[in-house]
């Protein structure tokens, strides 16, 4: 897959996060990723729980808990370091979330890869 292109950095707020669904091919369940911004810092995981496989959001783009500290899984309320993908605390301690490649260029979000960064972590 080339890089696409997710949304303008400006629509992410910091910190915020923001959810997408990317057309596959025909007959195929979209591909669904979030990023996250936290402390001028930018990730971006595959929204898939270690847990079960759910999709982590709450509401519309909105995958952080109340305090916007962690990433949070609404199913379950695993709660997951913004910037590693790690639990720490929930049903999946030790878990990752898959980790994707995303750069920012001429202020536009970019997704390198649907693969993870990180194919499965050794966990607990
Ligand atoms: S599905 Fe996410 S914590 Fe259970």
């Amino acid at each position: 897959m080339s890089a696409r292109l997710l949304c303008a950095l400006a629509e992410v707020p910091d910190p915020g996060s923001r959810g997408f669904e990317l057309a596959r091919g025909e007959g195929e369940l979209p591909f669904s990723l979030f990023v996250v911004r936290k402390d001028g810092k930018l990730s971006a995981y595959r929204n898939s729980c270690p847990h079960t496989g759910a999709p982590l959001e709450w509401l519309p783009h909105q995958f952080l808990d109340r305090d916007n500290g962690f990433i949070e899984c609404a199913l379950h309320g695993a709660l997951f370091d913004v910037h590693t993908g790690r639990c720490l605390r929930g049903p999946c301690v030790g878990d990752h979330l898959q980790a994707l490649a995303v750069s920012v260029r001429e202020g536009n979000i970019w997704l390198a890869s649907t693969e993870p960064l990180v194919p499965d972590c050794p966990t607990r």
